[in-house]
């Protein structure tokens, strides 16, 4: 597997990033996916004063997405800001599976470009997904 992700979702993935949220955590992230159709959705975490509104990047990504009709992620990055890469947190884990295969590949990706890639099997395995 090559482990260079999709230029484009890197792009839009770190122009979300600049446009996140955080003044609690401080802690800046963006996500872009490209699904079905071929577009790129990409969003930011938002967080809240009450702490549990807060949503993450991932999640503003997947709303953006169904939005617009679509509902299935053929690829994703994640992109946060300094040398950490920011793996999806579980309940993002689960999101994401709501609209992916288990070979979907999850690039993470730091400001300075380093990239680790799994894939959504690997990170959570032994789902639960309803057919539908
Ligand atoms: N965050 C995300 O946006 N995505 C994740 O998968 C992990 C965490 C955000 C939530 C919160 O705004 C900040 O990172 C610190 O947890």
């Amino acid at each position: 597997m090559s482990n260079t992700p999709d230029h484009e979702l890197v792009v839009a993935a770190k122009a979300a990033m600049q446009n996140a949220y955080a003044p609690y955590s401080k802690y800046h992230v963006g996500a872009a996916l490209r699904a079905e159709n071929g577009k790129v959705y990409a969003g930011c975490n938002v967080e809240n004063a009450a702490y549990p509104e807060g949503t993450c990047a991932e999640a503003g990504a997947i709303a953006a997405m169904v939005a617009d009709g679509a509902n299935q992620i053929r690829d994703i990055v994640i992109i946060a800001v300094g040398d950490n890469k920011a793996a999806p947190c579980g309940g993002c884990r689960q999101k994401i599976n709501e609209f992916a295969e288990p070979d979907l590949i999850i690039s993470v990706v730091n400001t300075a470009g380093d990239t680790t890639r799994f894939s959504l099997g690997e990170i959570l395995p032994h789902s639960f997904k309803l057919d539908v």
